[in-house]
């Protein structure tokens, strides 16, 4: 008989162990959730050093150590209690939780399918207490001031979920992990690790300025710092710090990834796919970027009380937060690579990592990288203002237009030499561009940057962070002369990015320009299609795109962006419809338009095989240090490396 059928048994109250071991099913999954519950109680306990001790991957034994301010000896037995917690009171602390337990279940839960025991010292008590959760004694032992948890015997009451627990490596890869995601937050914070008597992860307590960085160093190796940059956004109530990891950091798996809300790791939606979308721009394929991002809300702002284990929150304004996140990590990846750097040369003040992406009064500055950079004497680009490109139209037959070196001096604008020039292929009314009439910002300028050879340079040639061109390399590659080394450059794909980040700036002044079809194409569409239609008009017509509905189930299309008037309206359409549906206006709009720019871009840069003179090498050279995100072309491939002269000795075995 289906048990459903039985006749009903009485309503009875569980009995506490029971509700205790059915709660345990939702906070203790595996050892590294008992790990990471006891050093949060550790933490909230004001621990400067905490150490594990793990047996068989922690199903044997855990045991989380603590110097924090201990508990009470008369506290004890209720600390194992359901619901007993020495953290919140009211509902109106629960709202403005600071700590990282306050549900006063974790130890209950574990106690029920564990065999667990309690330590501990406070700073009033002459010696320990040890009370053994098994048979309720305590008696006296000798400790410093502190907590001792230790949980044996993980599951033994319950066999199934025992059943579930994989390898003692891989039990004991999730307990480092859980651990890790503490010390990552942490920095102050002194941990250790022990397996089966081995230290296995040893961070030191890191202090004053450089201590996260430093923690991050040690956790996640030297190579996550180097290979990142500095994330400080502030916004409103939001704080954004943390480090961002570099487009060419990025991984196949997306283990790197870490979110924090007021210190407390999360898994989000809303964060992840806010930090994703900073790097759309910028990041190849299915790439998955590296960062730690710390993220610092009013408390009442975001609710942690969403999931027992607390990994998951629900934010008051999502939007507010997604935005603060993408343009954190944005504008910090948006200052190319060389000139971060400095090249070895005069630290570049105010573009050090820590400055980067804000201006003087510490807000963020966005899509504005001229005013980014600092007029010092030791950067002499900084002396080039954007100049105003007028649009003059945006089909891309215009775009050479667009080429006029947006690095220039006031005094450089007057001239009007300093073009870059179209490749003959797209704007083929040109034609090739006698080359005494191209001129590089460096040569151009008399005075305001250095030219080669002109005596009055306030810096030589080589302190260019991408250096000095040499030559172009099968019409596709230029070689260029910095103080590290040869520095190589994918010349179309550089440009490109210059481009389209030129087009991307004119179109933050312009709406994208449209043009009507002399015959509407009309489609058959869905009825989702068509409401999408409806509802964002205007997010549409922002695009260049202008459709009306002919019945409930056909569209017209009335006009498209003026740049992709050629192309396939339909096809268009329907694509920016189902983006649409899927997120809201705005992102799309924006992502939209990147790409439609991108595809511009693409057609305007100069191609393969045209050749360059030197000064239009400098010229694209110096513009890519002056172009955000210039370190990527437009499908997140590199365009440029750098070869220094002690990896050119290696290849020629020199000074061995
Ligand atoms: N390592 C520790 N040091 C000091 N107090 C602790 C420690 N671990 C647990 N406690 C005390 O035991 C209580 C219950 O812990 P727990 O069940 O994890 O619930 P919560 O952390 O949600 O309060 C805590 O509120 C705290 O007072
Ligand atoms: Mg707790």
């Amino acid at each position: 008989m289906h048990p459903a059928l039985q006749p009903p048994r009485p309503i009875r109250e569980l009995p506490d162990e029971l509700i205790s071991q059915i709660a345990a099913g939702e906070v203790v999954e595996r050892p590294a959730s008992v790990v990471r519950e006891l050093v949060d109680n550790a933490l909230d306990a004001g621990a400067t050093q905490i150490t594990v001790r793990l047996l068989a991957g922690g199903v044997r034994l855990i045991s989380v150590e603590d110097n924090g301010v201990g508990i009470p000896a008369a506290e004890l037995a209720i600390a194992l209690k359901r619901h007993a917690t020495s953290k919140i009171d009211s509902l109106h602390e629960l709202e403005s939780v600071g700590t990282m337990g306050f549900r006063g279940e974790a130890l209950a839960a574990i106690h029920s399918v564990s065999e667990l025991s309690l330590l501990s010292r406070t700073a009033q008590q002459d010696s320990a207490m040890l009370l053994d959760g098994r048979s309720g004694e305590l008696q006296p032992v000798a400790r410093a001031q502190g907590t001792t948890v230790e949980v044996k015997e993980l599951f033994y009451s319950t066999p199934a979920r025992r059943k579930f627990l994989k390898t003692d490596n891989t039990e004991l890869a999730h307990c480092v992990e859980s651990v890790r995601r503490h010390a990552l937050t942490r920095p102050e914070v002194g941990f250790a690790i022990w397996h089966e008597g081995k230290l296995v992860e040893q961070w030191r307590a890191q202090q004053g300025d450089g201590a996260l960085d430093r923690r991050l160093a040690d956790v996640l190796g030297d190579d996550f710092v180097r290979d990142s940059v500095a994330v400080h956004y502030q916004s409103g109530h939001l704080t954004v710090v943390g480090r961002a990891g570099i487009p060419d950091a990025a991984r196949a798996r997306s283990d790197h990834q870490y979110a924090y809300v007021n210190g407390r790791y999360v898994r989000d939606k809303v964060m992840t796919h806010a930090a994703r979308s900073a790097y759309e721009d910028v990041l190849h394929g299915q790439r998955q970027p590296v960062y730690a991002l710390y993220l610092e809300i009013d408390p009442t702002r975001v609710d942690v009380n969403v999931h027992p284990t607390k990994i998951e929150v629900r934010f008051r304004e999502g939007r507010e937060v997604h935005q603060a996140i993408r343009h954190g990590v944005e504008n910090a990846l948006a200052i190319p690579r060389a000139t971060r750097m400095g090249d070895g040369a005069a630290p570049l003040k105010g573009l050090s990592e820590g400055g980067a992406a804000r201006n003087d009064s510490g807000l963020p500055v966005k899509d504005t990288m001229p005013a980014q950079h600092p007029s010092s004497p030791a950067w002499p680009n900084a002396h080039w203002q954007q100049a105003a490109m007028p649009l003059t139209g945006n089909r891309v037959n215009d775009l050479g237009q667009l080429w006029q070196p947006h690095a220039r001096t006031p005094l450089m604008a007057q001239e009007d030499t300093a073009r870059f020039a179209p490749a003959t292929d797209t704007a083929g009314n040109l034609g090739p561009t006698p080359s005494d009439s191209l001129s590089s910002p460096s040569s151009a300028s008399q005075g305001a940057a250095p030219s080669q050879g002109s005596g009055d340079s306030a810096l030589p040639d080589g302190t260019w962070p991408l250096g000095k061109a040499l030559a172009q390399l099968h019409g596709i590659y230029i070689l260029a002369e910095n103080t590290q080394g040869l520095v190589l450059v994918d010349m179309h794909a550089a440009h490109e990015r210059i481009v389209y980040e030129q087009l991307k700036q004119q179109m933050d002044v312009q709406a994208m320009a449209s043009q009507p079809l002399l015959i509407p194409a009309t489609f058959h569409a869905t009825a989702q299609e068509v409401a999408t239609a409806e509802a964002c008009a205007e997010a549409l017509l922002e695009l260049g795109l202008e459709m009306s509905a002919l019945s409930a189930k056909t569209l017209a299309v009335r006009a498209v962006p003026s740049s992709l008037a050629q192309g396939d309206a339909v096809a268009l359409a329907r694509s920016v419809l189902a983006e649409l549906q899927q997120h809201d206006a705005s992102t799309v709009v924006q992502r939209a338009r990147n790409e439609l720019l991108a595809t511009m871009a693409c057609h305007g840069a100069v191609r393969a095989n045209r050749r360059l003179t030197l000064d239009e090498m400098n010229g694209l050279l110096r513009q890519m240090e002056v172009t955000e995100r210039s370190d990527q072309c437009n499908h997140g491939r590199p365009t440029w490396r750098q070869l220094s002269v002690r990896e050119l000795d290696a290849l020629f075995l020199r000074g061995r």
